[in-house]
């Protein structure tokens, strides 16, 4: 968080509070969310994408909430002015809970359960991005029993693979999501893509309001963009000749990559606002297409930064290594439960001791979990000083994204709290499970 300074006495302060204070309030492991941070990381976004994209159509961000969810931090993305991406029922229920207006949702999935759609018909969300054949025939029969216009993207799928620094082009049909481009899957241009137009534009209970295409996660540069830009705005012109009509918006998706450790990049909101405005701009051009209005998704870029987790240290245990390197193991009170991006993508995060200050030289160590498998690390590889010791406390930046969110109870160890801590004052917003919390759900 950018609240993060360091006290002469060495102890971390989150937005002013010393974090033994809130170890000691709050227990550990917690995510310790900075709302500033968040908050500043979501207006930078708007701000951005206003500037870039007025004197063309506008421009919406939507919040990519499966990164992080909870009612408090959907009452600041709304007041901050963005918008929010749903993906699942329980995402749209804690949305609709936390009372944003329905019309600013946008509704993800490649699976969408009826009940699912019909929920969010019945809400009113702004948009739902259909992604397959059977959702249209389910959302358009529903639609039309309710007596309503459903507003509906089509996710597009470009084919082109996003990775941290580079893209493959046309590597990445074989994956679940979207309608292919593919001229092979159907023999006609524009592919299933086309055809899922076509279909839309058929069923008068729904209305296509554009295309929508998203590349993927951790892009640090707009060369992936370029590509989907084109392959998209190349399928509108063909629509726009084939049915006369253009899409008046466009949605590019999220995926802007953040620094997990002084090696990383990092994308900044004006970077990709300016880099999109000008590729959709010159693309339109190219196409002699009216410039739709532009939405995108950003999720770890907003909530990423804005948290980290503290966790107490429970044991340390130094093992050699060959070539008579020592690595000293420091075991915290969580794990692959609260953190699973290290053991399920190799993913990589720092940490430093936060509970005081230590002259001791540093010395190679690993952080590992309180879980039963070796693969449970949270930090692989860190220079920790050589006298952390049980009962110091231990923070992992950046965790506000994808971590919290897909916690689990293995081992059957609860979830810990979300705390949220501005302006000298620190909040829970989401509670720590206890072990009642889980008992509760055994009736066996
Ligand atoms: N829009 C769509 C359609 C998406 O599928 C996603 C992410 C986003 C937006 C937001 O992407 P972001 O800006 O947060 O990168 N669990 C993985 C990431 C999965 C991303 C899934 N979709 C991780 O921990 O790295």
């Amino acid at each position: 968080p950018r609240t993060v300074t360091r006290g002469s006495d060495g102890v971390l302060r989150i937005a002013g509070i010393p974090v033994t204070e809130l170890a000691a309030e709050f227990g550990t492991p917690v995510y310790l969310l900075d709302e500033a941070d968040l908050r500043a990381r979501a207006a930078a976004y708007r701000d951005a994408f206003d500037a870039a994209f007025d004197g063309l159509a506008g421009a919406d961000v939507y919040y990519a909430g499966k990164s992080f969810l909870a009612k408090a931090v959907v009452r600041w993305i709304a007041e901050e002015g963005l918008r929010l991406d749903v993906c699942t029922g329980g995402e749209l229920a804690v949305a609709l809970a936390a009372g944003i207006d329905p019309a600013l949702i946008g509704f993800h999935g490649n699976n969408k359960s009826l009940s699912e759609l019909d929920r969010a018909v019945s809400a009113g969300v702004g948009r739902i991005v259909l992604d397959s054949f059977d959702e249209i025939d389910r959302l358009a029969g529903l639609a039309a029993e309710r007596g309503v216009r459903a507003p509906v993207m089509i996710r597009v799928t470009v084919g082109v693979e996003a990775h941290t620094h580079e893209y493959i082009a046309t590597a990445h049909e074989d994956q679940k999501f979207g309608f292919s481009l593919n001229r092979g899957n159907t023999g006609a241009p524009g592919g299933a893509a086309a055809e899922a137009v076509r279909r839309v534009l058929a069923a008068p209970s729904l209305e296509l309001l554009g295309l929508h295409s998203h590349i993927g996660s951790q892009i640090y540069d707009a060369a992936g963009f370029e590509v989907s830009t084109r392959r998209v705005l190349e399928l509108a012109a063909q629509l726009r000749d084939e049915h006369g009509i253009e899409l008046p918006e466009l949605d590019l998706g999220g995926g802007f990559g953040i620094a997990y450790t002084t090696q990383d990049e990092v994308f900044e909101p004006t970077e990709i606002a300016t880099a999109l405005a000008k590729i959709v701009e010159h693309e339109c051009a190219a196409y002699g297409l009216r410039v739709p209005r532009v939405s995108v998704e950003p999720g770890r870029s907003i909530s990423g930064p804005a948290a980290c987790t503290l966790y107490e240290v429970g044991t340390v245990k130094q093992v050699e290594l060959d070539g008579g390197v020592t690595r000293t193991y420091v075991s915290v009170d969580g794990g692959m439960s609260d953190n699973i991006r290290t053991a399920l993508y190799d993913a990589s995060y720092s940490c430093t001791l936060a509970s005081r200050a230590s002259t001791a030289p540093p010395g190679l160590a690993r952080v590992v979990g309180k879980h039963c498998e070796s693969g449970d690390i949270v930090v692989r590889d860190e220079f920790l000083p050589g006298d952390v010791a049980p009962g110091d406390l231990i923070a992992v930046p950046g965790t506000g994204a994808y971590a919290r969110s897909m916690a689990s109870n293995y081992n059957h160890v609860p979830r810990p709290g979300v705390v949220a801590v501005a302006d000298g004052t620190a909040r829970v917003i989401v509670r720590a499970e206890t072990e009642d919390d889980l008992l509760r759900l055994d009736v066996g």
